[in-house]
């Protein structure tokens, strides 16, 4: 008995692993065991004999059990040391630094316009990319044969030739929502629609997507003063200047009539662009009294309604607001480019803040 003892009491204390130390177990006090054989033992004892063996062994059972349930605590308290010791994190260490995307200029103006707008009652409609060519220009009274579905330098979407459906095409200007507008909530209407537009033309002022704002302002009695006004103090606050002269100079548009483009006064010394002073005029829009077929395309009574839409390039007057000399770096995606112009989350200009840089 005492060699059982001192063997196994050894053999668990040795034990390197729980693998191991359940070996010990079973070889003691599993089903074969040398413990449990010895209790089957008992059975053929006298009376006496097991009066003394019984006891003993018993004894020895329960020690060596406590003896297993200590070193099986012990081993895994070393496994969660050592598992301590290696997983460990410096938590006084600085944090490391991450790359923080910026704010693109466009996403950037986008919102100081649509900010602008809003604060005079404006709000944000939106229409899609790819437009039936009846709202890009049959409902905005550019008929088939008109000069300026060419001028536009449409992108058309690829049909089948057994595709008998009119043209969809990518939209060429914003224009298209202000008849889905008109179509969707009924005069009166006060929106902006920004977003991106399409036509086949690359140099340093022309990409083949680029982005513009739309505005249409319907109601019984609005006029070209209205007009006059809004993009006044749109100008103003967008430009951060406290006066400024618009030159509204006749134009045409089969949308509009009458129309007018928007230049604005500003000088051009040593190269830079001043907004509202000096001898210049820089073209920002196109502007007009929305046309009465467009109003009837909307499905709203031209001798009932009436009033003012403009559609401005929202990547000019970034270039313009924010110095940027070549149009086509807006969609490089340099990344350079995009560190130097592009606006912390945190930090941009805003109505409240102020929208000059
Ligand atoms: N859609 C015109 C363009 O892309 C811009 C424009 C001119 C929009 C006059 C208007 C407007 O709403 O009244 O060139």
């Amino acid at each position: 008995m005492d060699d059982l003892r001192l063997k196994y009491i050894k053999a668990i204390s040795d034990a390197r692993d729980e693998n191991a130390l359940e070996d010990v177990r079973l070889a003691a006090l599993g089903k074969k065991g040398e413990v449990s054989l010895q209790m089957r033992e008992l059975g053929k004892m006298t009376p006496e004999e097991r009066k003394v063996a019984g006891p003993t062994l018993n004894a020895l059972k329960d020690e060596l059990n406590s003896a297993l349930n200590a070193k099986k605590t012990a081993l895994a308290d070393a496994v969660l040391n050592a598992r301590l010791e290696t997983e460990w994190l410096d938590v006084t260490l600085p944090s490391r630094a991450t790359n923080i995307g910026s704010v693109h200029p466009i996403s950037q103006v986008t919102e100081e316009v649509i900010s602008i707008f809003a604060d005079m009652g404006f709000s944000v409609a939106e229409g899609p990319r790819i437009e039936t060519d009846w709202y890009n220009f049959d409902a905005l009274n550019i008929p088939g044969h008109h000069p300026a579905r060419a001028e536009m330098d449409t992108f058309y979407m690829k049909r089948s030739s057994d595709d008998e459906r009119p043209p969809h095409v990518l939209r060429t200007h914003t224009s298209p929502v202000q008849v889905r507008t008109m179509e969707k909530s009924g005069a009166p209407i006060r929106v902006i629609c920004p977003g991106g537009v399409y036509r086949a033309d690359y140099d340093q002022t022309h990409t083949p997507m680029f982005h513009q704002v739309e505005g249409l302002a319907i109601d019984k009695d609005l006029s070209m003063a209205n007009l006059k006004w809004v993009l006044e103090q749109f100008v103003k606050i967008f430009f951060s200047v406290d006066d400024v002269e618009l030159r509204f100079r006749a134009s045409h548009f089969p949308f509009t009539e009458p129309s007018a483009e928007v230049d604005i006064r500003c000088s051009w010394d040593d190269g830079q662009l001043k907004i509202g002073e000096g001898n210049d005029w820089l073209e920002i829009l196109g502007s007009g009294m929305v046309h009465p077929k467009v109003l009837s395309a909307g499905g709203i009574d031209p001798n009932i309604w009436q009033g003012f839409a403009f559609g401005m390039g929202i990547d000019r007057i970034a270039m313009l607001k924010y110095g940027i000399p070549d149009l086509r770096s807006f969609f490089d995606s340099d990344l350079r480019w995009l560190r130097h112009y592009g606006f912390a989350s945190l930090d941009q200009p805003n109505l409240h803040a102020g929208l000059s840089r």
